[in-house]
């Protein structure tokens, strides 16, 4: 027979005790399983907040030591981080005071192009003399005291052909729509052409050089036509110093852009020698006299005759050197 204990399961007053009720309590076997079932689980969750709690503890603990360790260490400088707005702004900037430099270089010397032969040429002529003249503003640009650039009789398909040039409107270059003989004395010009028999020997820096602005290819039998404006206008003329340093085999006849090159490597370095060999292609036939100095630079000089003599220059075409 199995023992029960008599529990009371109500509270009762025994004196001045409260006697809080109790279950009876079943000593079976499988009561005491159930008693320690009982215990156990509750055991296992005080064990669990316990551990729980302890992280929590170990948790705030170490913020404190971590925010301790920090307040100790010496303060680091914000670098503040730069948009791209901010770099924008600065290459605006750098633009901006590259083309004031540019514009207020002082110049020395002074080339005209006359370019007065509107009429004579083919819309891909003049395409490629707006291209040939895009060349020559980029020479001009490079060099450490530039010359000083006018066209004249800019009126015509060519200055609308320029003008298709990005950030033509801000070249530093005199436009005139009237002729140069109304506007520069001249006196003080000379009209550079190969049928000259005078030979180049400098440039002064207080004279004008013409360059005919002329892409003709032979076409309108034009030889002579500049030498003949020039003699009608009684005016002095001047061929560059070509057989002088150059052998050359083929026509001594120059593309606007070639003449430009040379005198601004001329301007620059003072031999004519290095000027020409740096500024005729191999291709021409020509090459220094000898005893005179080479130039490596002969390909991309060729490449270049190439895109402003032989090719048409695309609509409004983008020279990124010529651009402002
Ligand atoms: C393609 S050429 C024009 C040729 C045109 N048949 C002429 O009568 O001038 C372009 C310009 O470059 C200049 N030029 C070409 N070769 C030259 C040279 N050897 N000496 C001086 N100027 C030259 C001239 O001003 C010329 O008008």
């Amino acid at each position: 027979m199995e023992e029960t204990t008599s529990i009371p399961t109500t509270s009762v007053v025994s004196g001045d005790e409260i006697v809080e009720p109790i279950e009876s309590v079943d000593n079976s076997k499988e009561g005491a399983k159930k008693r320690k079932k009982q215990v156990s689980e509750e055991e296992r969750k005080k064990f669990w907040a316990h551990k729980k709690q302890q992280a929590k503890e170990r948790k705030k603990a170490k913020g404190e030591e971590r925010r301790a360790e920090a307040a100790k260490r010496p303060k680091r400088e914000k670098v503040p981080i730069k948009s791209d707005e901010e770099e924008e702004e600065k290459v605006k900037l750098l633009r901006k005071e590259r083309k004031e430099l540019w514009l207020n270089k002082p110049t020395e010397g002074s080339i005209i192009f006359d370019l007065d032969f509107d009429s004579l040429m083919l819309d891909k002529e003049i395409r490629s003399l707006s291209s040939q003249l895009v060349f020559c503003y980029a020479s001009n640009k490079k060099l450490e005291t530039p010359v000083h650039m006018a066209f004249t009789s800019f009126n015509g398909r060519l200055a609308d052909q320029l003008k298709l040039h990005n950030g033509f409107s801000h070249w530093k270059i005199d436009m005139h729509p009237e002729h140069f003989s109304k506007v520069y004395p001249l006196e003080k010009t000379v009209y550079l052409t190969a049928e000259s028999d005078t030979v180049l020997q400098d440039i002064e820096s207080d004279k004008h050089y013409v360059i005919g602005g002329i892409v003709d290819k032979n076409r309108h039998k034009t030889k002579g036509l500049t030498a003949n404006k020039a003699k009608e206008l009684g005016m002095n003329t001047a061929r560059l110093p070509l057989e002088q340093y150059m052998d050359m085999s083929t026509r001594k006849v120059l593309t606007v852009n070639q003449v430009m090159e040379i005198i601004c490597h001329y301007l620059s370095t003072k031999s004519w020698s290095k000027a020409m060999d740096v500024s005729i292609p191999m291709r021409k036939g020509a090459h220094v006299k000898e005893g005179e100095e080479k130039s490596e630079k002969k390909e991309g000089e060729e490449k270049k005759e190439e895109e402003t003599e032989n090719t048409e220059s695309k609509e409004g075409t983008q020279v990124a050197a010529g651009k402002e």
